[in-house]
């Protein structure tokens, strides 16, 4: 995820601002850059890379003396690759920001602006921002007033750190949707997106409310509302050590990152909504003509993103009514797989360089399929050698252990779904536009109420944390629920985990159920629960202990089940993303309650790059 550093006092600016950046690099970031005011000139440095290419680069420039203000930045990339160019500081000579977050609208900006003579150099989605920033600001001359006309236009999330060449000492910040905090310390005063980048120099701060404005000098803070009437803020002290803050104030980066799940989920869905609330793929071969015409869909992938391909498959079957396989990338790639004209191939990965992904994807490609990628990490190599790519923007994921990536992988494949059934004529569009809305709007708010219910399962994981074999069992959709339910679980607490389609059970499974063992089972679905349940009683008649997750407003009877769920009503076809959290929440609980490593898992690695 990008980091903003902006800092204005008697000190240097720019060991302060390469400081901070040093201490927001455990965001992950592929480029960084700093712009401060140098002899009435906004100079800028900036480079694909870590922070020792930008240090180099600095050495090599002909930067020289102190400056005392300045923003820095590392950029995580969403729009544009990593390049020098698209790395932040953006703007102009006059005015120049770095940005975090996404602006949804900024081709029609970018064209307006154009349109108005401005000069674009990079493929990014903040250059639009601080073109219009620089457009207002030269009309009206006063910055404050420039940016929250600015944020009139902007749509979408940002923070926003800037600096204007005729105001040398200031730095000015705004926020939407994306953190932002001022510091304060007897050195000068800080701008930042997250605690640990001014943590070296003050604990004091204060945060930037939605919609606010802050100007930072060597002399303190400034706040200001939309009016451009001044606030009043109060000053809190932060008790982190740098540690601490790293991960937010979460234990783990496990939790913080189930936590960024709602957040998440409306990033990766938001820009790709149209005005009119319909799903957008914004890929030429995916025209609506095109989605028509497709046969057969093959989902490719490694893991937690298989897992989602599997919750995909049956969306895409269910309001598609289109045949789609899931492979596993490393049995795809040595099969010969059959692959006929009008059939797709989607790779799902989050971090775009697992080596049997990008094998499966090359061999799709070399057999004349069109592939599509569904990946986290701009301009990795999945994404670069994808005929067409759907980014899920969920920020660098640290844990081992895939959480919200998985749950943006779903929202993709959802949108990919409706869209899909819409241009097969399978949903109307008042149809498709309700889903979307749902998705956007709803799921957020049902994954917040599911992290609400932490404790509980807290509770179940410290109840069952001595047990040796744990099963999942569901049907549907619940059942592609329990295979990463059961993944997630084994890889974090080590214990032995099995999950099984409720059905199948007693074809064989069922003799390895005694007294006491745990299993869970998921039954949101109405058509299926009677069928589910039946199966728990077989289950249960062999002495396991039952933990039963149905969705909220169907009736449990005690009887059958130890333990219950109750897990957040949305549609029956969403239940997999509060299901989800709960079951990520569960295999959390267990690894600490196990004391395990939770964010690095024994004999794991986050990125797969050997076959
Ligand atoms: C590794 C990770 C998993 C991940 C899988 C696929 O096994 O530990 O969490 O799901 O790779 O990774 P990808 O980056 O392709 O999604």
């Amino acid at each position: 995820m990008c980091g903003i550093i902006g800092y204005s006092g008697g000190e240097n600016a720019l060991p302060i601002l390469l400081d901070g950046l040093k201490a927001l690099e455990y965001r992950g970031y592929d480029s960084a850059g700093v712009a401060v005011i140098c002899k009435n000139a906004v100079r800028v440095v900036k480079t694909r890379g870590k922070l020792e290419s930008l240090t180099q680069k600095l050495k090599e420039s002909d930067f020289k003396g102190s400056v005392h203000c300045g923003i820095g930045h590392t950029r995580w990339a969403t729009h544009g690759e990593p390049s020098d160019l698209n790395s932040h500081p953006h703007g102009t000579g006059c005015v120049c920001i770095v940005h975090n977050g996404i602006i949804e609208n900024y081709a029609s900006l970018k064209s307006e602006l154009i349109g108005r003579g401005a000069v674009f150099s990079s493929d990014t989605d903040t250059e639009a921002a601080a073109l219009l920033i620089d457009d207002l600001y030269r009309k009206c001359g006063d910055p404050v007033l420039s940016l929250i006309k600015a944020s009139d236009r902007l749509v979408g999330s940002y923070a926003i750190a800037a600096v204007f060449r005729d105001f040398p000492g200031k730095v000015y910040a705004m926020r939407r949707d994306s953190p932002l905090i001022v510091a304060l310390s007897d050195k000068g005063s800080f701008i930042a997106s997250d605690i640990p980048a001014f943590l070296k120099y003050t604990n004091r701060y204060i945060r930037l409310d939605e919609g606010e404005i802050a100007v930072i000098s060597e002399n303190g803070a400034e706040f200001f509302d939309r009016e451009k009437a001044p606030v009043k803020k109060r000053c809190e002290t932060a008790a982190w050590t740098l540690e601490e803050a790293e991960k937010g104030g979460y234990a783990h980066f496990m939790l913080k990152e189930i936590h960024e799940e709602p957040y998440a989920v409306s990033q990766t869905v938001g820009p790709r909504v149209s005005d009119d609330g319909m799903p957008l793929m914004g890929i030429d071969e995916l025209s609506d003509e095109k989605l028509a015409g497709l046969q057969r869909i093959h989902i490719v992938a490694c893991g937690t993103a298989m897992h989602a391909g599997l919750v995909g498959k049956n969306v895409i079957e269910k309001l598609a009514a289109l045949p789609t396989d899931v492979e596993i990338s490393s049995e795809f790639r040595y099969k010969d797989p059959i692959l006929f004209e009008g059939d797709l191939v989607i790779v799902i990965s989050q971090s775009g360089e697992t080596a049997d992904t990008l094998g499966a994807l090359r061999l799709a490609k070399s057999k004349g399929a069109y592939t599509l990628a569904i990946v986290n990490v701009i301009g990795s190599s999945i994404a670069r050698e994808a005929d067409g790519v759907i980014y899920t923007y969920a920020g660098p994921e640290i844990a081992v252990a895939s959480t919200k990536a998985y749950t943006v992988q779903m929202s993709a494949l959802y949108m990919f779904a409706i869209r899909l059934a819409y241009a097969k004529g399978k949903l109307s569009q008042k149809e498709a536009k309700d889903m979307t809305h749902e998705l956007l709007y709803e799921i957020p708010k049902a994954i917040e109420k599911a992290l609400a219910l932490e404790e509980k399962c807290a509770h179940i994981a410290k109840k069952y944390v001595n047990s040796k074999d744990i099963f999942f069992i569901g049907r549907g959709l619940d059942y592609a629920m329990c295979l990463e339910a059961s993944l997630k679980l084994k890889e974090i607490s080590y214990i032995h985990c099995e999950a099984y389609a409720a059905g199948e059970m007693k074809h064989g499974t069922i003799s390895l159920i005694e007294d006491g063992v745990p299993v869970f089972a998921l039954a949101t679905s109405e058509r299926l629960l009677k069928k589910t349940l039946n199966n728990v009683l077989e289950v249960r008649s062999r002495g396991a202990s039952i933990i039963l997750a149905v969705r909220e407003g169907f009736e449990a009877d005690g009887e059958i089940c130890d333990d219950v769920l109750y897990v957040p009503a949305v549609s029956e076809l969403f239940m997999p993303f509060p299901v989800s959290v709960l079951l990520q929440l569960i295999a959390y609980h267990f690894s600490l309650c196990k004391g395990n490593d939770v964010d690095k898992p024994r004999n794991l690695a986050k990125s797969v790059t050997v076959e």
